[in-house]
Order: structure tokens, then C-alpha cells, then sequence
């Protein structure tokens, strides 16, 4: 981290942030979670709204923006590398934002064990790590798995919203997501660039450089289940 995000984490963590390895029923932040071991996002922001979830914030920018920009949502962010959490505390305490805190360990574990089914008014991926070697493709985040995983924690009408610059996976999260029974896409396919998703720099860049983002806008049905 730098000495800037280590001081955020310094003044903040505590406040603001948890570990997934401390958020066990008997664990240091036991406080965090309802009888049933789930988070309780209540216990955690003081008031009950709507949750959206984000899986691997990296270093926030989006984070931040769209938590600002939905005051009346609360916002989870998980992330596992600790320089990009320290970084959008920072973020958290430059606009006041009172409405984010974040989680540091693997957000698979997270909805596996932590989120309870059909809680979610949304889930959000941005640009997951590409893994663009072939023999790499099985370590990337959206998989048939995990993308069920994910759908059984919408409630139902809540939207999974997944963005990528990388073509073939773009390609592959569209059949991913059509193959799977809980969710719907009411685009058919591509959905048009979403305005309120703020642009970054690496998105502008990725765009100059010929591989333009795709967005995936999908809807949790009614039904189906939820376990
Ligand atoms: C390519 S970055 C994108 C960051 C950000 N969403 C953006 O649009 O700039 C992907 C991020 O996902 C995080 N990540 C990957 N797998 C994860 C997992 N299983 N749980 C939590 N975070 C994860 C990585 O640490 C990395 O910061």
C-alpha cells in the first residue's frame, strides 16, 4: 500500500471494512452477521435499504461513483487486494460516503457462505481479470458455477450486471448467463453502455486500443429456488 492508502486503512478499516476470515458465526465480527450466519446488512450500515453487492472493486473508481450516486442503496464492495481497498477508503472519506464498506476475501466464498439466497437488489462484475491464455480460462470468475451462484443471490427482479473489454469472454459471459434458468435477459444479448456506468480511464483506453466494452444486463427471475 501506499502511505496514503495505509493511513485510510489506519483511520478507517475498522469502521468501514471487514475480513471474510473474521465474519464467522463465534468470529471477531460476528456482529456482522443474523442468526443464521449471512450478513446483515442492517447490523453493518444502521439502516435497512437496498444491498448491491460488487465483486472485485480493484481500485474503486466506479465504486465510489456509483455508491455516491445511489445514496439510497448500500453498497458492499469485495476485493482481495488490500492496496485497492486502501484506496477506495480513501475515496470513502474524501466524498463522506456513508452508504459503502467493504470486504476483503474471495467474493465466491463470500455469496457461497455469506450472502443468504434471493437478498441481493444487485451484483455487480466490471472487467474481471481477463486470464487470456487459454489454458487459463478456467480460473476466470464467470463460469456456469459461479454465475449460479451469483443468480441465487438476486432477489427476484434484481439485476447482474457484468462489463468486459476482452471479447472472447464477453462472448462466453453471454452464454454463461443464457444457459442459466434463473436469469433472464430482457436485451436479448448485449445490452446498450449503461450511461450511469462511469467511464475510466482504462475503459477510454481499452476503447482507443479497438476492444470496446460490452455490457450484460441480466434480470433474477421469479421462482426457480434460491438455495
Ligand atoms: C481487472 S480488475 C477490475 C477492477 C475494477 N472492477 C475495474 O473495473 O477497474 C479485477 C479485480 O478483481 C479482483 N478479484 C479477482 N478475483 C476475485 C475474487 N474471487 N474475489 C474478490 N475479488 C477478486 C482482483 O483483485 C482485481 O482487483
Amino acid at each position: 500500500m501506499t502511505p496514503g492508502q495505509q493511513r485510510a486503512w489506519d483511520r478507517s478499516w475498522e469502521r468501514l471494512g471487514a475480513d471474510l476470515a473474521d465474519l464467522a458465526p463465534g468470529g471477531r465480527r460476528a456482529d456482522l452477521l443474523d442468526d443464521g450466519g449471512r450478513l446483515a446488512p442492517g447490523a453493518w450500515f444502521g439502516r435497512d435499504a437496498d444491498l448491491r453487492l460488487e465483486i472485485g472493486s480493484g481500485m474503486g473508481e466506479t465504486t465510489a461513483a456509483l455508491a455516491a450516486a445511489e445514496p439510497e442503496a448500500d453498497h458492499v464492495a469485495v476485493e482481495v487486494y488490500p492496496p485497492g481497498l486502501g484506496q477506495l477508503l480513501m475515496r470513502i472519506e474524501a466524498a463522506e460516503l456513508t452508504n459503502l464498506r467493504l470486504l476483503r476475501g474471495d467474493a465466491v466464498v463470500v455469496l457461497r457462505d455469506r450472502v443468504a439466497p434471493d437478498s441481493l437488489a444487485g451484483l455487480r462484475v466490471f472487467y474481471p481479470d481477463p486470464w487470456p491464455k487459454r489454458r487459463h480460462h478456467k480460473r476466470r470468475l464467470v463460469q456456469p458455477e459461479t454465475v449460479a451462484l451469483m443468480a441465487s443471490r438476486l432477489r427476484p427482479g434484481a439485476t447482474l450486471h457484468l462489463a468486459t473489454d476482452v471479447a472472447d469472454y464477453a462472448d462466453r459471459m453471454r452464454e454463461v448467463t443464457d444457459a442459466e434458468p434463473r436469469l433472464e435477459n430482457p436485451h436479448g444479448g448485449f445490452a446498450p453502455r449503461p450511461a450511469w456506468r462511469p467511464r475510466t480511464k482504462f475503459e477510454t483506453r481499452a476503447e482507443a486500443e479497438g476492444r470496446p466494452s460490452r455490457d450484460l444486463l441480466l434480470v433474477r427471475r421469479a421462482g426457480n429456488g434460491g438455495s
